[in-house]
């Protein structure tokens, strides 16, 4: 089977996609819808697509899937169109920039015929796929530490809209926040709280996050740390056991009181397979090539949404406990 795809958006993520996508021979790329004409005039010579003016036109050439990799905001109407023609959907994160939106995707999700998979892409790097092995092998993971930051919030020049962006936990935390979640289990609580310092909406989050087992993480994320390495962590702690890793490029396992440490480094291998875009990519066409949902799918990035979400209501609440799952309705709904 031959899997015909259109992308839209050809920015950067939409170019980091069909720069793995050509070289996948069970791909064909059809078409590519930018905004900006230009975008996707060269982003369609070089992959030897067609570029199209709107993504109505690129769903009417037929496609077996598209790839949203538009700003934030413009995810849920070009995601919503797709599902409902049965077209498989790849969309980068976040899935939704409002709860109501992950909802109404989720359901269409479950009504569509149409495979849905969430951009997630630390999920499929080799530096927390190494953190996943050791819990699965039978590390137990009681406690984490993390952070997320971001060195500052200037490009791409929409991320600071926050009509375009939604917010930076939707936009950036929610890396870590899925992440911890499936390392550490489902999350029950969490208490967050806020500052808006630099940027025109809240930049900088503490949050701590309780899972099942009452098992805890402290989660900080800001917009303005500078690039200074590493800007994102995560360790966690093991029965005199500890795993840590450095953004996407090291991870460290210390399996034991006076044991050897064992170290992984992926700093050379190619950004696109450090950063998980190839193999995530991979899964998606596989998905659809063996025709069952991908692991990454519509109720995996839900749940990253509900998490912001709950972040949101407890720092509007000065860190008040919020509960998860979230039933109660918000006035957006
Ligand atoms: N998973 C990751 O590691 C990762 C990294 C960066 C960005 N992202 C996500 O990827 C998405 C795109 O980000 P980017 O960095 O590529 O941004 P970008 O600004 O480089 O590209 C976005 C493109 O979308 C086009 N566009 C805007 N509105 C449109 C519309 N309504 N219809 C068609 N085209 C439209 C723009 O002209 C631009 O070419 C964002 O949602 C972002 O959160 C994910």
């Amino acid at each position: 089977m031959t899997v015909k795809l259109g992308i839209i958006g050809a920015g950067n993520m939409g170019q980091t996609h069909a720069r793995v996508l050509v070289a996948d021979k069970r791909v064909q790329i059809v078409g590519i819808a930018d905004l900006a004409r230009e975008k996707a005039d060269a982003l369609a010579r070089e992959v030897n697509a067609r570029a199209f003016d709107s993504f109505d036109a690129l769903l009417d050439a037929g496609v077996d899937a598209v790839y949203v990799a538009t700003p934030n905001t413009k995810h849920a109407p070009a995601v919503l169109a797709a599902l409902a023609r049965n077209v498989n959907v790849f969309s980068e994160k976040p899935m939704a920039t409002t709860f109501a939106e992950a909802k109404q995707i989720r359901e269409a999700a479950r009504q569509s015929k149409a495979i849905y998979q969430i951009g997630l892409n630390r999920r499929f790097s080799p530096a927390y796929k190494f953190v996943k092995e050791k819990i699965a092998e039978g590390f137990k993971p009681y406690l984490a530490n993390a952070k997320q930051n971001d060195g500052d919030w200037l490009n791409p020049p929409w991320i600071t809209n926050l009509e375009l962006t939604g917010g930076f936990l939707q936009e950036s935390s929610v890396h870590l926040l899925d992440m911890l979640r499936w390392l550490m289990g489902e999350v029950v609580a969490v208490n967050a709280r806020a500052q808006s310092r630099v940027y025109n909406l809240p930049c900088d989050f503490a949050i701590l996050m309780t899972f099942e087992g009452n098992r805890h993480a402290v989660f900080s994320s800001s917009a303005h740390a500078s690039w200074a390495y590493p800007f994102e962590t995560l360790e966690i702690v093991g029965e005199h056991a500890c795993i840590r890793t450095e953004e996407m490029t090291r991870a460290f396992l210390s399996p034991g009181l006076a044991s050897e440490m064992i170290t992984r480094d992926f700093t050379q291998i190619p950004r696109a397979i450090q950063w998980g875009y190839q193999q995530e990519n991979d899964a998606f066409i596989t998905a659809i090539v063996e025709g069952r949902a991908s692991a990454c799918d519509f109720e995996e990035a839900y749940k990253s949404i509900e998490l912001c979400e709950a972040c949101y209501r407890s720092a509007d609440n000065d860190g008040a406990t919020v509960a998860l799952p979230l039933r109660q309705r918000i006035s957006n709904e």
